[in-house]
């Protein structure tokens, strides 16, 4: 059980806001990944793969050790959030036979899609070295930081 004390998503909506000062996603990108990475604690991996080709997704900005590049659609757990379009939360990575290892210290996940007028974008991934870290209120805040992300940027640029 964790004692991890609820965290206030409203209030890291209204912080990401206001740092996301101009419509480029790149540099958008980069900074909403090193501010979850510092907002939010017990996270090893914070970071964007992005669609720039079909049924692919390549590593974007992110914050952590390096990681996997491409990812096919057909794998992982990225892969299931590309194909399905729906954000996938994962308690044991190690009970899901194709989850790709990037870093070992990964034993839980979330993985947020990001559509915008009907074509995925791309998804945010993030990685804890704890088991069962994100709950389904850390993972309706995680999503609400992802419309953030999308409403102060052009992502078609
Ligand atoms: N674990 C992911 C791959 C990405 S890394 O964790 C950064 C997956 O199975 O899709």
């Amino acid at each position: 059980m964790s004692s991890r004390t609820d965290t206030d998503y409203a209030s890291l909506a209204r912080q990401l806001h206001a740092l996301l000062d101009t419509r480029d996603w790149l540099t958008n990108a980069a900074q909403t990944s090193a501010f979850l990475m510092h907002a939010l604690d017990a996270l090893n991996w914070v970071g964007f793969y992005l669609q720039r080709q079909p049924e692919t997704l390549v590593l974007g900005p992110f914050q952590g050790q390096p990681a996997c590049n491409p990812i096919p659609f057909s794998r992982g757990v990225c892969g299931a959030a590309a194909r399905s379009r729906t954000t996938q939360r994962v308690d044991d990575v190690h009970a899901v036979a194709d989850h790709i290892a990037c870093d070992a210290a990964s034993r839980s996940e979330l993985v947020v899609p990001i559509v915008v007028a009907d074509r995925l974008w791309g998804v945010l991934d993030i990685d804890s070295p704890e088991a069962a870290r994100f709950s389904a209120a850390d993972q309706a805040g995680i999503e609400s930081l992802c419309r953030v992300f999308v409403e102060a940027s052009d992502l078609d640029g």
